[in-house]
């Protein structure tokens, strides 16, 4: 009876243990798979497409030539985590947007110096500065941070400039073509733009169906005589060019919008010195949902008029914003004249851009010539005081071939990206976002290499 006993313990230990090990295991698969679907979620939202299909994540050997450890020329501090990339062709890049997430690793480090807090008693007016004349809505804080940072880069002439703040450029944008318009026109006034122009500007000038301005396409082709309405965006969106106004008739009104106008993205060589330049903090120093811009306007009616739109439109722009933006812009300045230990915010940007466009380059190599990207001649920038080639934040890469819907094509690897009809020009064209995560970006250079023309 005992040894049957001792018999019937040792089988059930047995089964006991196998019983633990296989729950183990299983508990590790399950772990596994939760991580890789929180992470694809996080990254893809509203594509859900893959949440339904668990697995296992296993790093590729052809992922690590793009892992940080290799490629990363910041300073140590600044080092972005290593990526697991598990060569998953069902996972969705999405680089359609240029959401500027690749400047977090910087602000984390800067961490408290730009943090605000804001009183629930305070910014309670809509009123900043009553004895502002021009834009009653401008922080004081925020006008003397923009000049400040202007001045420290040397990318814009300030002096005798009205400085508008608008919910970011884009609504500078609407209010600079309403304050630029006619309003004593038979028809609404033309606005051009070259192409490739940035794709938002043709919907964003007709979805109202204005009656003072209308889209009138490529400038290049615009024929009709009188006034009209050019946009020079330099460096452009979406081929990273420098440019200048194509058509250069005296009945047409300038707006550049300089955006990318800044040494992180392309060598600076000269300030702007127009009657209307726009700027956005989105891409100055990635803080895009902010959702600040700001306007520098020679002419005092027009910058009244332009004050006029956004208080028809927002009355005034979010005070809280501004002072962040002040915060944000005072740091951005600091770091660059008062260096100490911590490396300035655009030496940090720019080479991670340069990292980027490297990187980009090599796998571009490695397509056999199934794609193209541009290229561009360094010129000497006045801010790093050196030859530099420009980093634009998008690629404007062609699909060589015979494939003639590049947007198409690239979808059908998972990548999204924006086809040149959006912009002006050919399907074989599309652009690319350079300013995605950490993550997405290594994840979409290392989808690229697998896609060659053999
Ligand atoms: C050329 C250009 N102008 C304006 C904007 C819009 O900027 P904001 O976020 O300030 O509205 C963008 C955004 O991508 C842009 O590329």
């Amino acid at each position: 009876m005992a040894k049957l006993q001792s018999v019937f313990n040792m089988r059930h230990l047995l089964v006991l243990s196998l019983a633990l090990n296989v729950s183990l295991i299983l508990r590790i698969l399950y772990d596994g798979t939760h991580q890789d679907l929180f992470f694809f979620y996080n990254h893809h939202q509203g594509q859900t497409s893959n949440l339904h299909k668990p697995r296992l994540l296993i790093s590729s050997s052809s992922s690590s030539s793009f892992s940080n450890s290799s490629s990363s020329t910041c300073k140590d501090h600044h080092q972005q985590p290593p990526i697991n990339i598990n060569n998953n062709k069902n996972r969705v890049i999405n680089l359609d947007h240029g959401d500027p997430r690749v400047y977090e690793e910087f602000w984390k480090e800067l961490g408290e110096k730009t943090t605000i807090t804001i009183p629930g008693w305070q910014s309670m007016s809509y009123f900043s500065d009553v004895s502002n004349k021009v834009c009653w809505f401008l922080e004081p804080e925020l006008a003397k941070e923009v000049v400040r940072l202007h001045g420290v880069v040397g990318n814009a002439v300030t002096e005798d400039r009205h400085i508008i703040v608008g919910t970011g450029s884009s609504q500078l944008f609407l209010a600079a073509l309403y304050a630029l318009s006619p309003t004593d026109s038979p028809e609404p006034i033309s606005v051009v733009s070259a192409s490739p122009y940035y794709s938002s500007y043709p919907s964003m000038t007709d979805y109202q169906k204005s009656g003072l301005y209308k889209w009138g396409g490529d400038a290049e082709k615009f024929e009709k005589s009188g006034p009209y309405i050019e946009l020079v965006t330099s460096p452009n969106n979406p081929d990273g060019c420098v440019r200048r106004s194509v058509l250069n008739r005296t009945e047409g009104l300038l707006v550049y919008d300089l955006a990318y106008y800044w040494p992180h993205y392309t060598p600076i060589s000269s300030p702007a010195d127009h009657d209307l330049t726009l700027f956005t903090l989105s891409k100055t120093t990635g803080h895009a949902g902010m959702r600040i811009g700001w306007a520098l306007v020679k002419d005092k009616e027009v910058a009244k008029k332009m004050t006029k739109f956004i208080e028809l439109n927002t009355i005034g722009v979010s005070k809280d914003s501004q002072l962040r933006a002040a915060k944000v812009l005072r740091a951005v300045s600091d770091s660059c004249e008062l260096q100490g230990d911590g490396e300035s915010f655009f030496k940090f940007s720019h080479k991670l851009m340069s990292n980027r466009w490297k990187q980009l380059r090599e796998a571009v190599h490695r397509s056999n010539g199934l794609f193209s990207v541009p290229t561009f001649s360094p010129s000497f920038c006045t801010f790093f005081n050196q030859n530099l080639e420009p980093h634009p934040a998008f690629v404007w890469l062609k699909c060589e071939g015979n494939v003639e819907d590049c947007e198409r094509f690239l979808k059908g690897h998972n990548i999204l990206t924006r086809s040149g009809k959006h912009f002006g020009v050919s399907q074989q064209y599309v652009r690319i976002s350079m300013l995605d995560t950490h993550e997405n970006f290594m994840h979409f250079l290392d989808r690229l290499s697998t896609i060659n023309s053999r």
